[in-house]
């Protein structure tokens, strides 16, 4: 079989060596492997490069995508799915390996019901998709997010100052909460519980009137306000941005800037903010990252080669197992709430 191969929507650390395992596995198996460079954006143009062993050497620990990435929708382009269609007959494809999200996934999905023959492959460093218990990056994420707040508990303790810190994390707070946790942050505030800025400060104040002289908050991006006024117009999102991704995403960013003014007024406390943003995203991938990335790989060749169409690879407990590739599309896979009880006895 001739298998194409692309990685679509945000980049993450563990894509490299899911494309590696990709090929190692399927040329054992006597395949060929081609890749689709930019995503979905590749296909529209019928972009591609070779994926031999050798193309994919020395790349296991390198971060981002060795076949660039984009959020092309082709739902979202005239005709864009007979394009895809065309361009998979041009290029001679058997079947399809696509790596990524909700969104590329649902295109995926898509395709399959009109014949594309594929197998996918989970990734998003928020760990928010159904049906997996862990994606890859996410552990690279969060390990970058924690040494960060480690690094701000010094400054903060040196200058007796609240530091607001955010993650990613656009509709759970997986990031927020493994990192927060595990960085020792004393507020962590997450999509799944709108909070109200009157709680937060009332935390704070709490703990600095117990003695400490300095507080972290750590917030996703996509944190949501109760009951104050700094929402975007559906009342859902603290905003700098209301620019639209081609999957319709606000683009998010701001909670953290306008926590931290909101604190310092309401406080007196000196407060400052730091968004980490793609820096989680960047950089090698952890040792966890880089062998889910290979086991999810190895199974989706050998997913192809057994004929198993439509599936897509995850991993539940320490299984890696597959699952209906329809069945991940529509819904959030939020934060456990035993897992936010935990951070709530930490919380002043
Ligand atoms: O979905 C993954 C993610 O990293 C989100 O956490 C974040 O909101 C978004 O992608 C950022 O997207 P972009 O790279 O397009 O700015």
């Amino acid at each position: 079989m001739r298998i194409g191969v692309l990685t679509g929507g945000g980049d993450c650390p563990g894509l490299n060596p899911v494309i590696r395992a990709v090929v190692r596995v399927s040329e054992k198996l006597g395949h060929e492997v081609i890749g689709f460079q930019h995503g979905w954006k590749g296909v529209m143009e019928n972009i591609t490069m070779p994926l031999t062993r050798d193309d994919v050497s020395g790349i296991l620990h390198v971060g981002g995508t060795i076949l660039g990435t984009s959020r092309t929708n082709p739902y979202k382009v005239e005709g864009g799915e007979q394009t895809a269609l065309e361009t998979f007959e041009k290029a001679g494809i058997d079947a399809l390996i696509p790596i990524g999200g909700e969104d590329t996934l649902g295109v995926a999905a898509k395709l399959h019901k009109a014949g594309v023959k594929l197998v996918g492959v989970p990734k998003t460093i928020d760990n928010d998709l159904m049906g997996t218990d862990f994606t890859f990056g996410f552990d690279t994420a969060v390990n970058v997010a924690m040494e960060s707040i480690d690094r701000l508990h010094t400054t903060a303790n040196s200058h007796s100052r609240v530091l607001v810190v955010e993650v990613m994390g656009r509709h759970a707070g997986w990031i927020a909460w493994y990192s927060g946790v595990a960085g020792g942050g004393d507020v962590i505030l997450v999509p799944e519980h709108p909070f109200s800025v009157e709680d937060v400060c009332d935390r704070i104040k709490r703990r600095h009137d117990n003695g400490k002289n300095f507080s972290i908050v750590v917030v996703s991006e996509g944190a949501k306000v109760a009951t104050e006024a700094a929402t975007d117009e559906d009342g859902s999102y603290v905003l700098s941005s209301m620019k639209k991704d081609a999957f319709g995403h606000v683009m998010l960013g701001g909670v953290a800037k306008v926590l931290s003014e909101e604190i310092e007024d309401r406080l007196g406390f000196e407060t400052r903010h730091t968004v980490l943003g793609h820096i989680q995203r960047g950089g090698s991938p952890t040792a966890f990252d880089r062998v889910l990335g290979t086991r999810y790989g190895v199974r989706a060749a050998e997913l192809v080669h057994e004929g198993r169409f439509g599936r897509m690879v995850a991993l539940q407990g320490n299984k890696i197992v597959d699952i209906d590739i329809n069945d991940i599309s529509g819904a959030i896979k939020e934060l456990d709430p035993d897992l936010y009880k935990v951070a709530e006895y930490f919380a002043d």
